[in-house]
């Protein structure tokens, strides 16, 4: 899109983010979700303990009738004009949940924007024929563009449809901080299949390690990689500030393009997280090394499709093996920390080798799933039926619970 094409709105996509907060809301509840800072802890807890429920009621087939009765009059645009796998498949099974229907453009070669046309009367159009907008793009304000569209369209009576950015450039992917924090959570309850009255995982764990507690507030986080470009790195990283203690530690290469960005650290201190830098996972922490001391490592691949010909140069100087992980270092990691990656991973560069996918603290594929019940809940959240779901939740474990006690 055309910098001009951005004029109308160019005030507006300069003005500080709480300003911009009421703006994508209709009340209290969200009506459009531009960015991470969106989510309050309040949000969070209501969306997850969606999930939690939407999974538990889909194990049945009742379940699954009734959660794809709760939306059918609803459709869905997957806007996806920038290469998508998990996003894409995980919005679109979401949305099969809850019976919305869904279409799709991926590539604007196929549209009218090859005749010139504008994206935003492409947006105007999709809000004609569908009932929201989920979209990803490379430019970075093109989603909350969207959003004050909408808004304008709205304010004069014209249709007018929520957006959800499903990937903004480099700048914010906040629905993958959603299912991050998701995933974060559910590894950091330390339930394990096991757990009797007899014996917990907890418990055990807290043999060794007396002071830990369950939940995020508290832990230390680290990133690796390449922790300055990635989207969902900054946008993980402002929704862990809504936790209490918080540590984020970046091991990033000591490359001021790749390394944290100095305006996130200031604004995730601001906001009262411990924040550190290192450049290896060896480097002294405590009386330890970074590695030893992590409760979740969220590994991140390297962004080439954002190098410029004189990154490419810089970088081939750079030593980037610290940013492999590798068995023996997984070895030396706390026996819970959970490992997480956005994903894609690179195959090439190998930052996880698939050597590490059997360890149980391998959490990658199961943050991939969460994606689609995390993503069902917002949607859940957004047109208002998560109470429904909520109260169909209560009957149904009720019932399990009468019939087969213990299984769940
Ligand atoms: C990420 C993305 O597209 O930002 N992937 C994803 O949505 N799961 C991460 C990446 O591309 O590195």
């Amino acid at each position: 899109m055309k910098k001009e094409q951005f004029y109308d709105y160019e005030s507006r996509l300069s003005r500080p983010i709480n300003v911009k907060i009421p703006e994508l809301q209709t009340g209290e509840r969200l009506r459009h979700v531009i960015f991470a800072d969106q989510f309050t802890r309040g949000i969070l807890e209501r969306v997850t303990r969606t999930a939690d429920r939407i999974r538990t009621v889909h194990k049945s087939k009742d379940g699954c009738r009734f959660l794809r009765e709760l939306l059918p009059h609803i459709k869905a645009m997957l806007y996806f004009t920038q290469p998508s796998t998990r996003t894409f498949l995980s919005f679109m099974s979401a949305c099969q949940l809850l019976g919305v229907s869904c279409a799709e453009v991926r590539d604007p070669k196929t549209s009218s924007e090859s005749k010139r046309e504008s994206p935003i009367d492409s947006m105007r159009m999709f809000s004609s024929y569908f009932d929201i907008v989920i979209m990803r793009s490379n430019q970075p304000q093109f989603a909350e563009c969207c959003a004050y569209l909408m808004n304008d369209l709205g304010e004069t009576s014209r249709r007018s449809v929520p957006i959800i950015n499903a990937g903004a450039g480099a700048d914010e992917h906040p629905t993958q901080a959603l299912l991050d924090i998701y995933t974060i959570q559910r590894a950091l309850t330390f339930d394990h299949p096991k757990d009797s009255s007899k014996w917990t995982w907890f418990e055990e764990l807290r043999q060794t390690e007396p002071g830990l507690r369950r939940g995020i507030g508290g832990k230390k986080i680290g990133f690796c990689g390449d922790v300055r470009r990635g989207r969902t790195v900054r946008s993980l990283s402002r929704l862990l500030t809504l936790y209490d203690d918080m540590s984020m530690y970046f091991v990033s290469p000591p490359h001021p393009k790749l390394r944290i960005a100095p305006e996130m650290k200031s604004l995730l201190i601001d906001r009262k997280a411990e924040v550190r830098e290192f450049s290896t996972f060896d480097d002294p922490c405590g009386s330890s090394s970074v590695i030893e001391n992590l409760d979740v490592l969220y590994m991140t691949r390297l962004q080439r499709e954002h190098n410029s010909p004189e990154d490419e140069a810089d970088f081939a100087n750079l030593d980037f093996n610290p940013y492999r992980l590798t068995s023996k270092l997984v070895a030396r990691m706390k026996p819970y920390a959970a490992i997480l990656h956005p994903f894609p991973r690179d195959e090439e560069f190998g930052e996880i080798p698939t050597s590490i996918d059997a360890d149980p603290r391998a959490f990658y594929f199961r943050q991939a799933r969460n994606g689609m019940w995390v993503r069902a809940a917002l949607l859940a959240y957004l047109f208002d039926v998560d109470s429904q779901i909520a109260d169909y939740y209560e009957k149904y474990t009720a019932e399990t619970k009468d019939y087969n006690t213990g299984v769940l």
